[in-house]
């Protein structure tokens, strides 16, 4: 009989029907937007960043960028948005509609202020609202409402204390969670800073600040807004490897809840993302890139990998791979491990011969039928050969005992 799994899980006490939230964006910046999401299946939300009445939101046009890799479109996607353009007000109202409709999701709203009177009473409003978690933007790289432009409150831990405790003062029982940037030196100061402000969890990261490219006729760099341009934030599956570092590190370090976002696309980014800390997962790119039906592939793929692991609920992946993490000076230089190459499969483009010349240790030879040859002594086992090889499995690392190397070398000898 197949084991029951069960989706849902918990961050900062409040409880989702599975990991899988859309992240504050334009996917949520319009009540009927989230209705559609929370229909497809969607477990929450987080409303675009809304700000305190009068707040001036200039936006200018195009504000998005892609950039492609060798084919691959959207490989990560720059953006010069910044908060919403709906005001407090209206989430108050958008908040309680949701709320009313779609009791059993999680309604999460995100906020930014200039000053310390504004930071509480929009947590206090958002509070009264009903909305279940309150998510702080102090991250948006374009900057922080009342500070020089392009200064993150993220980037500066003293300010990230403070500003955590005014919004606690202001949201009463409501969670409160800081949304931080990964572009600081030490992001387990800013995580402890986080906690130390009274904050009930983290969410790890946001975009990086970039230069997505130069137009080279024009020299106008991207996105060209009317002759000029700025750096923008950047998302999607280019920054994942910084973001699960960023929760890696805030999760071996400092005890508190963390929701992660930036670069995840599909469920096996969700489950990583997961296994090295957090609770649940957001989604911003992939969505605008495919749109809210992606839920189904997250949904099902999740389901089946909990299944085949002997799993019945995704708390059980949380921080697993930690234990696997250590400094450099922690990893062993007692194995030895070497390249091996199954034939057959070969497609002869000589890209492992001439990344190991010219970029390893010379340890492979083509021989008379352009097959590569592996020279074991000369092979440090540094898996070069693997990553650039494009048939998977044709390349492999095989851990050899120290007795091998000795026969081999007893051969070759005789
Ligand atoms: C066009 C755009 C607008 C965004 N607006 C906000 C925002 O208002 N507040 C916020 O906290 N994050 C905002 N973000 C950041 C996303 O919430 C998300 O953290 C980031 O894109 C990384 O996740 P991803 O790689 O899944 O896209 C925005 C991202 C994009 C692409």
């Amino acid at each position: 009989m197949s084991q029951h799994v069960d989706l849902g899980t918990t961050f900062c006490g409040v409880s989702f029907d599975s990991p899988f939230v859309l992240a504050a964006s334009p996917c949520t910046d319009d009540a009927d937007m989230v209705t559609r999401a929370f229909q497809a299946g969607w477990a929450g939300a987080v409303l675009k960043t809304t700000s305190v009445e009068g707040t001036a939101v200039d936006l200018v046009y195009p504000m998005i960028v892609g950039l492609d890799h060798e084919g691959k479109r959207v490989f990560g996607l720059g953006n010069i948005d910044l908060i919403s353009q709906h005001h407090i007000d209206e989430i108050e109202g958008r908040i309680r509609v949701l709320k009313k409709a779609f009791p059993q999701k999680v309604v999460i709203a995100s906020m930014m202020a200039a000053i310390r009177e504004d930071w509480k009473t929009v947590a206090e409003r958002l509070s009264a609202a009903g909305v279940d978690l309150i998510e702080c933007s102090f991250s948006c790289p374009q900057g922080t409402l009342g500070t020089r432009p392009g200064f993150m409150l993220g980037q500066d831990p003293k300010l990230v204390r403070e500003v955590t405790a005014w919004v606690k003062e202001g949201a009463g029982e409501t969670p409160v969670v800081i949304k931080i940037t990964p572009q600081v030196a030490d992001i387990v100061e800013v995580a402890q800073a986080v906690k130390d402000g009274g904050a009930d969890g983290i969410c790890a990261s946001n975009t990086i600040p970039s230069l997505m490219g130069v137009d080279l006729e024009t020299f106008v760099p991207y996105p060209r807004v009317d002759g000029k341009s700025t750096y923008s934030g950047l998302s999607g599956p280019a920054i994942k490897p910084i973001t699960l570092r960023v929760i890696a590190e805030i999760a071996r370090n400092v005890q508190i809840p963390i929701t992660g976002t930036g670069g995840a696309a599909d469920w096996q980014d969700a489950v990583e993302f997961m296994l090295v800390g957090a609770r649940t997962v957001q989604f911003c790119t992939a969505p605008m890139h495919y749109g809210f039906r992606i839920i189904e592939d997250l949904t099902d793929g999740l389901e089946r990998y909990l299944r085949d692991k002997g799993m019945r609920s995704p708390k059980e992946l949380v921080g697993k791979s930690l234990a696997f993490i250590t400094s450099h000076e922690g990893l062993s230089q007692a194995k030895k491990v070497v390249s091996r190459i199954r034939p057959e499969l070969c497609i002869k483009d000589d890209l492992c011969y001439l990344a190991c010349r010219d970029g390893g240790h010379q340890a492979i030879e083509l021989d008379e039928n352009r097959l590569p040859l592996l020279d074991e002594e000369k092979c440090v086992g540094c898996g070069l050969c693997l990553t650039v090889c494009p048939v998977s499995d044709c390349l492999y690392m095989e851990e050899v005992k120290p007795e091998q190397r000795e026969d081999s070398q007893e051969g070759e000898r005789s």
